[in-house]
């Protein structure tokens, strides 16, 4: 290993292997030294060499890829996951001299997939990061830093909100609820349970001290359901929602437990991929006694104004921004997305971390504690009923429980007209 650069691998080389790129290029402690992708490879290798983000050899098998980085990024679909990890523990095995493991968000489809991979990386001893990019956001740590006198002298936060919407995902797999997992709420809600989680926990407290006591859920298929959007997706994606209908909304709550005060905090989360603004919003906010903090990521310092004579010329909106809709009339720049998002941070926190031969800021066992929350929410929505996390039957039903929704059977949960 070089002395001061952890040596990256990607496994998978599509959307998040780009914007991890991209953030990249503003880690000082890792280098790109490998990717393996059934698709996208080259191109990739190609891009982040003129971008100087190292060697960014292309290797035509995971084995190889293992043997060659110090630590490899899951970065390929969901249904992959267990497969993927099942070869890089085997490459481990083989002589690999791998420091860790990064896994995308989210872990796994359901618990029993996340907490295989956790005990794969257990077997080989492996350090690991589970990426949850908005826990790094940089505005989530200023505003805990900045809020940290008043929660001393008032106490912690009660209530958090946390949000992300946009129009839809880019791949078709995303949009097939057996592949990806279900819906919005497999998709994004782990990102919004968990900084809900995050932005409650008392500042000098672990990031899992708050006990979930309970998960409250109700979803909907408000927009992609309707026949116009149904054919459309049929179309361009080849997902039929008649036959295997997911998600693209949902709202619950998770109700935590302070285990030293008994005081109970409550985390609302919503989701939606029938976000008709100008492109993806990530919108947080949190009610402390007598403070609060509120973050809306479209608020950007930087707009532009296209008329209709000049929308003609207008090349890429996705440049400005993740999943824009328009392409003319008043638009936010986020000119650093990769940043804004918590990208940059968590690529620098894993660096550190396995080059001092640590676990990361979080863990996969973190990320299967969040996949536990996402799976009692679909039970949630399902069953038409609040989870009690408390009770051990509950506990043990959602070890090998998959949601109707992920098994393709999603029909009596979601109606379609
Ligand atoms: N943190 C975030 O905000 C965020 C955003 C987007 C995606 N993600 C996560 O990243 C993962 C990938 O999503 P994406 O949008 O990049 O998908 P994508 O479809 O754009 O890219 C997937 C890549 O993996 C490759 N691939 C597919 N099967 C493979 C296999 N078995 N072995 C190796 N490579 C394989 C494909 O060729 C492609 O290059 C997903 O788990 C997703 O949830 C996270």
């Amino acid at each position: 290993m070089s002395s001061k650069k952890l040596r990256v691998g990607m496994i998978g080389a599509g959307f998040i292997s780009r914007f991890q790129s991209v953030a990249m290029e503003q880690v000082r402690n890792m280098e790109l030294a490998g990717i393996y992708s059934l698709e996208g490879a080259e191109k990739l290798a190609a891009s982040a060499k003129k971008r100087h983000l190292g060697p960014a050899k292309v290797f035509s098998s995971i084995k190889e890829l293992a043997e060659n980085v110090d630590a490899v990024a899951i970065y390929c679909p969901n249904y992959t996951r267990v497969a993927v990890m099942e070869e890089i523990v085997d490459a481990v095995k083989g002589g690999a001299e791998l420091k860790g493991v990064i896994c995308e968000k989210p872990l796994g489809r359901n618990v029993a997939e996340a907490r295989r991979l956790v005990d794969l990386a257990k077997e080989v001893n492996l350090k690991t990061a589970y990426f949850e990019n908005q826990l790094h956001m940089k505005m989530i740590k200023a505003q805990l830093k900045q809020l940290e006198t008043q929660q001393k002298s008032m106490g912690s936060l009660t209530l958090t909100r946390s949000s992300e919407e946009h129009g839809g995902p880019h791949e078709p797999w995303f949009w097939d609820p057996t592949k990806q997992g279900g819906g919005v709420l497999c998709d994004m809600g782990c990102h919004s349970i968990a900084v809900g989680w995050y932005c409650l926990t008392p500042y000098d407290r672990p990031i899992t001290f708050l006990q979930p006591k309970s998960v409250s859920c109700e979803m909907g298929l408000l927009k992609w359901g309707l026949p116009y959007w149904r054919y459309k997706l049929l179309k361009d994606t080849g997902v039929d929602y008649t036959k295997t209908p997911a998600e693209d909304f949902c709202t619950g709550i998770v109700t935590y437990q302070n285990p030293v005060s008994d005081q109970i905090v409550k985390a609302q989360f919503t989701n939606s991929w029938m976000f008709e603004k100008q492109g993806l919003r990530l919108f947080m906010d949190g009610m402390g006694p007598g403070y609060a903090f509120e973050i809306n990521t479209l608020s950007s310092p930087l707009n532009i104004f296209i008329g209709d004579m000049a929308a003609e010329a207008t090349a890429n909106a996705e440049a400005a921004l993740e999943k824009s809709t328009a392409t003319r009339g008043l638009l936010p720049v986020l000119y650093n997305e990769a940043d804004l998002y918590g990208y940059t941070d968590e690529n620098i926190d894993a660096a550190q971390a396995f080059m001092k031969k640590k676990d990361a800021f979080l863990s996969l066992n973190y990320g299967l504690e969040i996949t536990k929350l996402v799976m009692a929410a679909y039970m949630a929505a399902e069953k038409k009923k609040t989870i009690d996390l408390t009770d051990p039957d509950v506990q043990d039903e959602l070890e090998t429980y998959i949601p109707a929704i992920q098994q393709g059977g999603g029909g009596d949960v979601l109606p379609v007209l």
